[in-house]
C-alpha cells in the first residue's frame, strides 16, 4: 500500500534558523519560506535527491504543531509522509485493521493540493503518519 516517502516534517521553533542550518551546516538546498495560513504553519522545503524535508514553524494561535512544540520546545520530527495510490482505499484498509484516522475520517486537502489523511501516532510506534494521494 505504502508508496514513497514524500516528506518528513519537522517542527522548529524558528524557521529561519533552521533553514540556515540546513543550507550553511548540512549544505542542503532550501526554498524560500512560504506562509500556509490555512494549514497554521510556516514552511521551508529542503529539496533532497529522493524526497524532501519539511521545516514547519507554527502560523497562527490556532497553528496543529504548537502543541507539539510546548512539549519540545527545541524542535523534534513531528511526521512522516507516505504517498499512496488510493487515499480512500488505503484509509479503508487501515481503518479495518483498527488503525485510527486523526479528524473526522476524510480526507482534507494538504500543503501540496492533493488529498491527505494522518493516522493516531500510537498505532505507529509513536509516529504521527500522513498519507498523501499522488
Ligand atoms: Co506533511
Amino acid at each position: 500500500m505504502l508508496g514513497r516517502i514524500n516528506h518528513i516534517a519537522i517542527a522548529v521553533p524558528d524557521i529561519a534558523l533552521a533553514a540556515r542550518v540546513y543550507a550553511e551546516t548540512l549544505g542542503a538546498r532550501v526554498s524560500p519560506p512560504q506562509a500556509l495560513p490555512e494549514h497554521g504553519v510556516t514552511v521551508v522545503f529542503v529539496e533532497l535527491p529522493n524526497t524532501k524535508v519539511e521545516l514547519l514553524e507554527p502560523l497562527g494561535e490556532a497553528s496543529p504543531i504548537k502543541a507539539f512544540l510546548e512539549k519540545a520546545p527545541g524542535g523534534g520530527m513531528h511526521h512522516i509522509c507516505y504517498e499512496v495510490d488510493d487515499i480512500l482505499a488505503a484509509r479503508d484498509l487501515l481503518t479495518g485493521k483498527g488503525a485510527r484516522v486523526l479528524g473526522n475520517g476524510e480526507p482534507k486537502t494538504g500543503a501540496h493540493g492533493k488529498p491527505v489523511l494522518f493516522l493516531h501516532p500510537k498505532d505507529f510506534m509513536g509516529t504521527l503518519i500522513e498519507l498523501e494521494q499522488v
